[in-house]
């Protein structure tokens, strides 16, 4: 097929860069033994290419740092709150607008404003954040994705989709009394990134009304679901992915948004919301635990930055070579003899681990083994999504209930790597696939009860 190069130039050239640190197999091998073989112990300077988290990771641009240069940092009325506050308006369509330091505070705040404890909140996947959040005000996270999503190579264009018969069936059952509110994440990042189509939203929408329930967007990855709407969705391939989000937003009562991502920005988050009775009340909760409601944690300069990010975000040119550098990158490791999660998504790719390396059994974490070996043979940072993070473990630390998958997830920070590293990651990948057979696993020396994977100790099983 012809590719027009032109078409998919990043739309962007660099102008700051940081050094990046390259040690050898021996200086790796003792790093990763005294990180306790976990990646999230592993400090920044021992690592060549991080693709740990796309959430905050990402460059800035010149005109974000013009603008933070002239951050107000008034404590109430900034003039960077309302160039934030009036971003938000045109971009979601949503009157209220409450910032927050990231998206897990948005969440904390909306559950304990909207969640009474019973209740359920349903949703196509909540992120790990989320689930906790929903669980803390005392209701029931529920995730109900669509069939498809569960079949890893199956190339359907929208696996993030809920599943529409499920929820009618939840919502008019014995235990729709019980549902609280309805939470649709996208892009789905707990389950391969993948997109959410308008036609799901529109469907949600209208049951949610249907049922009086209240409908928000956890979205995180607003833009990157546009791109894929506009891509794969029938009826879109004219609209600008800013169009398509705006639409997206007022489909639902409120939204909830990471700043990290595709606010382009280090930090930040946000709620926006329609009803001003549920905007009051969040109000209430963000003044006595985050900050005045012109601020809410954040910073002017912050602020600044999120403002121009939301533009930049949602350019046709950006979006499509970022989606163009993911998919490229999955190809080359597809060829490599490495299954992805099918179709490739934007801000991650999710590695087939149980699947490669089959010569070691979930209790040997398949998943982990393959992120440890790319670290040790390439110097690059992931980690697994598989029976390490989701896996049930008894008290001597044996896994007794595996997860459904042995998952890797490549996540790619935004406008900062360039093709030569992501073939770097391509080649470790080939190599390791070359030999499956001598990724050793891995045993659990110590872990605690809660949040696991960020303080696991392990050992290689040789
Ligand atoms: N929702 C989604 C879909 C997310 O992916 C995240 C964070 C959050 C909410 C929470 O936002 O980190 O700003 O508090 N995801 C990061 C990741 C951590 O690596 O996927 P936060």
């Amino acid at each position: 097929m012809p590719v027009d190069s032109y078409a998919l130039l990043p739309p962007y050239r660099i102008k700051v860069v940081e050094p990046i640190p390259f040690l050898d197999a021996g200086q790796r091998r003792k790093a990763y033994a005294a990180a306790g073989c976990n990646p999230f112990e592993l400090r920044a300077d021992q690592i060549t290419v991080d693709l740990l988290s796309d959430s905050g990771t990402g460059a800035t641009s010149s005109a974000q740092e013009a603008g933070a240069a002239r951050g107000d940092e008034s404590y109430a009325g900034a003039r960077s709150w309302f160039r934030f506050r009036d971003e938000v308006r045109d971009l979601t369509g949503f009157d209220h607008v409450l910032p927050v330091h990231q998206g897990r505070a948005a969440e904390r705040i909306v559950f304990s404003t909207l969640l009474r404890p019973g209740q359920i909140c349903l949703s196509n996947t909540h992120f790990d954040t989320t689930h906790a959040n929903v669980e803390l005000a005392g209701a029931e996270a529920r995730d109900l994705p669509c069939a498809q999503a569960l079949d890893l190579d199956s190339d359907e264009p929208f696996k993030g989709d809920i599943d529409l018969g499920e929820l009618e069936r939840t919502l008019t059952g014995p235990e729709g009394d019980r549902v609280g509110m309805v939470l649709m994440t996208i892009t789905n990042n707990g389950l391969g990134a993948q997109p959410v189509s308008m036609a799901n939203l529109t469907a949600v929408a209208a049951l949610c009304e249907q049922h009086g329930v209240p409908f928000w967007l956890d979205a995180a990855r607003f833009a990157e679901n546009a791109w894929l709407v506009r891509e794969r969705e029938p009826g879109y391939g004219d609209w600008t992915p800013r169009q398509i989000a705006n639409h997206a937003f007022q489909l639902a009562d409120g939204c909830m948004i990471s700043l990290k991502k595709d606010g382009l920005a280090p930090v930040g988050g946000l709620i926006a919301v329609r009803d001003p009775g549920v905007y009051t009340a969040c109000e209430a909760n963000l003044i006595a635990t985050e900050g005045f409601s012109t601020y809410g944690g954040l910073a002017g300069h912050d602020l600044e930055r999120i403002a121009q990010g939301l533009r930049e975000v949602v350019d046709p040119a950006y979006l499509r070579s970022r989606a163009a550098a993911t998919e490229r990158l999955a190809r080359l490791i597809n060829e490599a003899g490495v299954d992805t999660v099918q179709p490739a998504g934007v801000h991650a790719l999710y590695l087939n681990a149980g699947r490669l390396l089959t010569h070691l059994e979930p209790a040997l974490f398949p998943g982990h083994a393959l992120a440890s070996e790319l670290y040790l043979r390439g110097g690059i940072r992931c980690a697994e999504l598989g029976s390490l993070y989701l896996g049930e473990l008894d008290d001597e630390q044996r896994l007794v209930r595996p997860a459904p998958f042995e998952l890797v997830r490549l996540a790619i920070p935004r406008r900062v790597y360039t093709d030569a590293h992501l073939d770097h990651v391509a080649a470790t990948l080939a190599r390791i696939a070359k030999e499956p057979g001598r990724v050793p696993g891995y045993r659990i020396l110590s872990a605690p009860k809660l949040l696991r994977h960020f303080k696991v100790r392990l050992e290689p099983a040789v």
